[in-house]
């Protein structure tokens, strides 16, 4: 796929002669964790192909399907993505959490996994990888993301707390939310935009911010950033504005809390995007993210490149929050130096969160997803712009406007995207985030949203133009697909497994579903 930039005018032809034998020999086995590889800068030729920087060691095969199985699977599965099977799935962009695939170092690691209960091998390794990267004093282990929020949340959140956040996610909003506190979003008010360009919509609104803790810094236990904004686009937060935040926090004697999972994604913007950062290596950008707040939670399943696992990580000022932490740990997941996961998840871990700072997958992990964003401003697809980091998130309320937000048109989208092509995604709209906590009152997402997620190291460019060309086909029947209405729903985290029917008719007019 082509590079976002042409930095061809840097490598003027004729250089300078360079032999062999004056070149490092790059080492696949310990990755350069940092700068470009010396030969771009000397080597007279610029490739703009940004290639997937790894061989195919192992295959699985995906499993095409007819379109009438497809209308069948999703009439089974109550027209609820989630609750396909994964078989019936050609390219599934439900997620990129836990989904990607391992490296050779991980696997190798991974044998060498220590299982013991206690002070294990593997955990030692664990602490000092997410040590490096995070340099906070305190490292829990968990099975994952939302494990690290709930145990974090039940020492810091009480009820009637405000928990403010750039956008926070399902998961983080319901577990504040089921401590009887308020989740707040509060991103810069580009971000509520799709259209509108922006390189750091991640950004939080610190005007929003202020007000709240003058008139209220009692009732606000942390203030939380989501590093890249999942919920709001995959979009990246800047450092300058990380450190205003902080700046905000320490002012207020308030802690700030990143939640962490894409923070290698979020450290590539920032090397991309924002000034003085173009020659620091993701590492150090990470490193710097890090200095500026006083914990994270994190998903391993994210930029940790690992199927499973977790952390919380706390600063040494949060040391007796750390320590209630511990205690909640091994009520519910296990001794703290395993918290649920296998010897073998904490060599993944530990390997996966310095591969994915590795500045050449990073290039090529922003770059296909750029690709495909691409292709959807040819075909005149509205999507958030600019394209995040994990993840295309089509505004489906712009694309669908003859469907009302209350027939949920981000929903019947994803829906259509599987029946055409196979293709799994995921609903970010009124499904998702339109119940209020009490389970009663209906209300509206601000975007109707279909996020593509890619999972990381797993597609290749053809799976890619797959994807363009079936949305070029939903592009052709778009005005066709019909609304949808829930017939069946829990009082909470509704979107995993309701139950939902077109409003009429079949999905797509005139197709027999
Ligand atoms: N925070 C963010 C920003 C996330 O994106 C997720 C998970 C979590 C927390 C929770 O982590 O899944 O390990 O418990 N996001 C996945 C997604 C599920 O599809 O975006 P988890």
């Amino acid at each position: 796929m082509e590079s976002c930039g042409d930095a061809s005018s840097e490598f003027p032809f004729g250089h300078r002669t360079i032999s062999a034998s004056s070149l490092p020999r790059v080492d696949s086995q310990t990755l350069d964790l940092g700068s470009p590889l010396p030969q771009r800068e000397e080597f007279p030729f610029h490739f703009k192909t940004v290639i997937e920087p790894f061989s195919i060691k192992v295959v699985e095969p995906v499993v095409q399907t007819t379109f009438h199985q497809r209308a069948e699977y999703l009439r089974q599965a109550h027209y609820n993505p989630f609750l396909l099977r994964a078989e019936d799935v050609l390219i599934d962009l439900l997620t990129d959490s836990g989904t990607g695939a391992l490296s050779s170092q991980q696997w190798a690691a991974m044998m060498k996994g220590d299982e013991s209960y206690a002070g294990a091998r593997s955990w030692f390794h664990f602490e000092q990888s997410v040590k490096d990267i995070t340099g906070l004093s305190h490292v829990l282990p968990t099975h994952q993301g939302r494990s690290a929020e709930r145990i974090l949340f039940h020492a810091m959140v009480k009820p009637g707390h405000i928990v403010p956040n750039n956008t926070h996610f399902d998961t983080t909003r319901a577990n504040i939310e089921a401590r009887g506190a308020t989740a707040l979003d509060i991103p810069i008010p580009e971000a509520r935009v799709p259209s509108v360009h922006h390189p750091f919509k991640g950004d939080m609104d610190l005007e929003q911010l202020r007000k709240l803790l003058s008139d209220s810094k009692e009732r606000v236990p942390f203030v939380m950033l989501t590093v890249t904004n999942n919920s709001g686009g995959g979009q990246p937060v800047s450092m300058t504005n990380i450190k205003q935040v902080k700046q905000v926090c320490v002012e207020h004697g308030v802690p700030l809390i990143l939640d962490a999972c894409r923070f290698a994604e979020n450290s590539w913007f920032i090397k991309q995007r924002e000034k003085g950062y173009a020659d620091r290596s993701p590492t150090s950008i990470a490193q710097e993210m890090f200095a500026h707040v006083d914990g994270c939670t994190m998903s391993a399943k994210k930029d940790g490149l690992s199927n499973i696992g977790g952390f919380i990580a706390l600063s040494a000022s949060l040391s007796d929050v750390a320590e209630s932490c511990r205690n909640q740990l091994i009520l519910t997941e296990g001794f703290v130096t395993y918290g649920g996961l296998a010897g073998y998840d904490l060599e993944c871990v530990a390997i996966g969160l310095k591969e994915a700072l590795n500045s050449d997958y990073l290039n090529y992990r922003i770059a296909s997803i750029e690709y495909l964003g691409r292709k959807c401003r040819k075909l005149g697809i509205p999507i958030v712009e600019p394209t995040g980091g994990h993840a295309i998130y089509i505004d489906a309320a712009s694309w669908l406007p003859h469907i009302p937000s209350s027939e949920y048109p981000a929903w019947a989208l994803s829906c259509a995207l599987y029946l055409i092509g196979g293709i799994r995604s995921v609903e970010i709209g009124s499904v998702m985030f339109g119940l209020q906590p009490d389970g009663t009152v209906e209300s509206q997402a601000p975007m109707e949203l279909v996020r593509l997620a890619f999972p990381r190291r797993m597609y290749t460019q053809s799976h890619v133009d797959y994807v363009a060309e079936v949305m070029a086909a939903v592009q052709t029947v778009a005005h066709k697909i019909r609304g949808m209405k829930i017939v069946k729903q829990p009082s909470a985290l509704r979107h995993f497994s309701a139950h939902l029917m077109p409003v009429s008719g079949g999905l797509v007019e005139g197709m027999g579903i």
